[in-house]
């Protein structure tokens, strides 16, 4: 059993903030962001919730696919930036929407999307659901240090959704990585205020040792895609195009060099929306699905990497 995407749908925050605006926060200049991560401008929500973006999102792919909400069978949304504990932003985007079927999250970073769709797999393969809502709805700009340029400067806000629907046909292949700790990238929870506590007090803001997190990046990616490419039996010649995690353009330079798979290939939107963690790839995919890039048939790879720490890939038949 397989899936093929019947639908895509995205939505980010009307607000540009360029890296000029950037500089009159912080220390930093569009020369270096440009260069060392490649990103001219990201969105940053000024009232969106995670919410409101993530069922904007859903509504899309609905629309695209030509479905309603009660259509859905399952609903799983990637983020770890919701704005409840609970109830989970899955079960939100189920009442927001109309649809009446079981919804909830996983949390897994950049990697979301690709955690996500794997779960799916799950329920699609036990004939437990055939129709499924793939949503990542990340608002990063809630939590970051907004004084700490080696962070604020590189994540954007926004969300995506795509519909899976069964099939027969096609193709589905995955490998999944998962380093687990929390000395490279951490992004705690609230503590509370319990009077009981005798914890120490720590920054509530996005922690991410760049350079660490960096070498994870480059190793992960190419070894996910030489892995999921054998496991599937593809040569990277017959591979359409190549959907990376948005988090670096040197990132994907390197990966590109590394695994051979011709430069045009490869998607990159970084510079104009930053790294959406989960939401990156699947915004990328609604971009090239609108845009009429994606022929039925085509071998779409999808790569990513991120907190966890946590990597994949996975390819699949359009
Ligand atoms: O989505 C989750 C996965 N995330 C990633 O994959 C991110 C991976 N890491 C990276 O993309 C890069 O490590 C960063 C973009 C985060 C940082 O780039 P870098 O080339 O690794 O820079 P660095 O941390 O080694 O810093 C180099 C210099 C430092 O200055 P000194 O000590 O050499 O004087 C930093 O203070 O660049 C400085 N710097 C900046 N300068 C201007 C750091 N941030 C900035 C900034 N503007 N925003």
């Amino acid at each position: 059993m397989n899936f093929k995407v019947i639908g895509t749908g995205s939505y980010v925050p009307d607000n540009v903030v360029t890296n000029d605006d950037l500089s009159k926060l912080v220390d930093t200049n569009d020369e270096w962001i440009s260069k060392r991560v490649g990103i001219k401008e990201r969105r940053i929500s000024q009232t969106d919730t995670t919410l409101d973006m993530g069922t904007k999102a859903s509504f899309a792919a609905l629309e695209n696919a030509g479905l309603k909400g009660t259509d859905i069978d399952l609903i799983v949304t990637a983020t770890i930036s919701g704005d409840t504990a609970c109830p989970s932003t899955a079960c939100m985007i189920q009442n927001r929407i109309g649809a009446d079927c079981m919804a909830f999250d996983v949390s897994a970073a950049c990697a979301g999307f690709l955690f996500a769709v794997e779960t799916a797999m799950g329920y699609i393969c036990r004939g437990k659901a055939k129709r499924v809502l793939i949503v990542c709805a990340e608002r990063m700009s809630k939590l970051l240090d907004w004084t700490d340029r080696g962070t604020c400067v590189i994540f954007g806000d926004g969300a995506a959704a795509a519909v899976l629907e069964a099939t027969e046909e096609g193709l589905y292949e995955s490998v999944f990585n998962v380093k687990g700790g929390d000395d490279v990238l951490k992004i705690p929870a609230t503590n509370g205020s319990s009077p009981f506590y005798q914890l120490e007090s720590e920054s509530p803001y996005l922690f991410m040792n760049g350079q660490e997190t960096f070498k994870f990046a480059v190793n992960s990616i190419t070894h996910d895609i030489a892995a999921v490419l054998e496991n599937a039996g593809i040569a990277k010649e017959n591979i359409a195009h190549v959907v990376p995690h948005q988090a670096n353009k040197r990132i994907i330079d390197f990966a590109q060099k590394k695994t051979g798979i011709d430069l045009d290939k490869w998607y990159v939107n970084i510079d104009r929306y930053g790294n959406v963690s989960g939401a990156s790839i699947p915004i990328a995919l609604d971009e090239m699905n609108r845009s009429g890039v994606l022929k039925k048939g085509d071998k779409i790879l999808l790569a990513a990497f991120g907190g966890g720490l946590a990597s994949g890939a996975l390819v699949f038949e359009w």
